[in-house]
């Protein structure tokens, strides 16, 4: 017998379970202090008033003999689709019912997607950017290219004619920069992908940050698209789905690769490896989309959005570069006295009790740099800018 050896080449664990880990033992020996966590991207608003009704009618449905579903369609039911489809019709892009595939977030259609793809392919991963790229693909030993983003580039790395891979990521608005491409930028990516047979895997979590109308919340706004994007989204974000778990992905017929297409092996994966969202979820997740469920989940993001503002008005006062908190929950900066990412997280524990992610976590790019979320509460929001400003005074 032998085992997945790419294994071997794996962080130890995963990076938010490490600092979970760390956070847990400055608990220990620290039981008396308030720690404040703007670690992982974890919401705290509850579940908005309309999901709440749904997911409690469709439980009432579920214990009645008429109601009473078992199995359903793998990639979703229709209800949650045809609200999606209409979301997106909103944006301007027309999708068929089965270019739409619910899930139980992006995290694991990102990771399972890979399955679809040939281990030889090559894969061009940001850096820094959301860890789980990398790792599932170390996993399955694809080659990785990083492409480095900075502050030169705005945290945006772009294509150029000696670009060559098979697989690209991009991730906007960025987790954890913050940064978000623009119309032009997007345009550069699919014209590089259409030139390159390549496919972009575009993760959209953060789409809903978006303020600028003129920024594309999804890669389907970009013409042609269609031929050589997945777009992976999630619910978690977006109306506080991160314990409910309901994201969903398109893969349109317009992806034919070795006369293959993308979409029918997607719904072959997905329906022999995976049983679809809970009916109860589904029902939720249909409430989002009702205009009264997005009016609800606004006021949450307009929430979140104020905590950005508390954060980056502490950081302007000392003088700290940071980026994001626009159109995104997060905020990047540089650490400050030169500290190294690891050192600024323990010296911000130790010295404030406040979690944050550190930037090398991210990737090697990431390194001197620090994630806050504004998923807080706003009052530990509030108490933790108060802690961080004293310690930088
Ligand atoms: C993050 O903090 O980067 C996210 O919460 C992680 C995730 O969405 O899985």
């Amino acid at each position: 017998m032998k085992i997945n050896e790419n294994y071997k080449k794996l962080n130890e664990s995963y990076l938010f379970s490490t600092i979970a880990k760390k956070v847990n033992e400055f608990i220990k020996l620290n039981p008396s202090k308030k720690v404040i966590r703007l670690g992982i991207g974890d919401v705290t608003r509850p579940l908005c008033k309309s999901v709440v009704s749904a997911l409690k009618s469709a439980s009432d449905e579920m214990g009645t003999m008429e109601g009473f579903r078992g199995y359903g369609p793998e990639q979703g039911y229709d209800f949650l689709k045809e609200k999606i489809q209409k979301y997106y019709l909103e944006k301007n892009t027309h999708l068929e019912l089965d270019e739409i595939f619910i899930s139980d977030g992006a995290k694991s259609d990102l990771g399972n997607i890979l399955d679809i793809f040939s281990k030889d392919n090559t894969v061009l991963i940001p850096d820094p950017v959301y860890p789980v790229y990398v790792d599932t693909n170390t996993m399955q030993d694809r080659k990785i290219i990083l492409l480095e983003a900075n502050k030169e580039n705005d945290f945006l790395p772009m294509p150029n004619d000696n670009l060559k891979g098979d697989i690209i990521y991009l991730c906007s608005p960025n987790n954890p920069t913050g940064a978000v491409y623009n119309k032009e930028q997007l345009k550069a990516w699919v014209d590089w992908a259409l030139k390159n047979n390549a496919i972009i895997l575009f993760d959209a979590a953060y789409e809903c940050f978006i303020d600028d109308e003129s920024l594309p919340r999804s890669i389907f706004e970009i013409e042609n698209a269609k031929k050589c994007a997945i777009e992976f989204c999630s619910l978690s974000k977006t109306a506080g789905f991160t314990g409910t778990r309901c994201g969903y992905t398109i893969v349109s017929h317009e992806l034919i690769f070795n006369d293959m297409s993308l979409n029918k092996m997607w719904l072959r994966r997905q329906t022999t490896k995976f049983n679809g969202v809970p009916y109860i979820i589904q029902r939720g997740a249909e409430a989002v989309f009702t205009p009264q469920g997005q009016k609800e989940i606004k006021e949450n993001i307009n929430y979140y959005k104020e905590n950005a503002k508390l954060i980056s008005q502490t950081l302007k006062k000392h003088n700290i570069w940071f980026t994001g908190g626009k159109h995104s929950p997060y905020i990047w900066l540089k650490c400050p006295n030169n500290m190294t990412s690891w050192e600024f997280f323990d010296y911000l524990l130790e010295k404030a009790a406040i979690v944050g992610t550190p930037g090398s976590g991210f990737g090697k790019c990431g390194e001197g740099f620090f994630r806050l979320t504004s998923f807080g509460t706003n009052e530990n929001t509030k108490e933790a800018m108060q802690r961080l400003d004293e310690l930088l005074k």
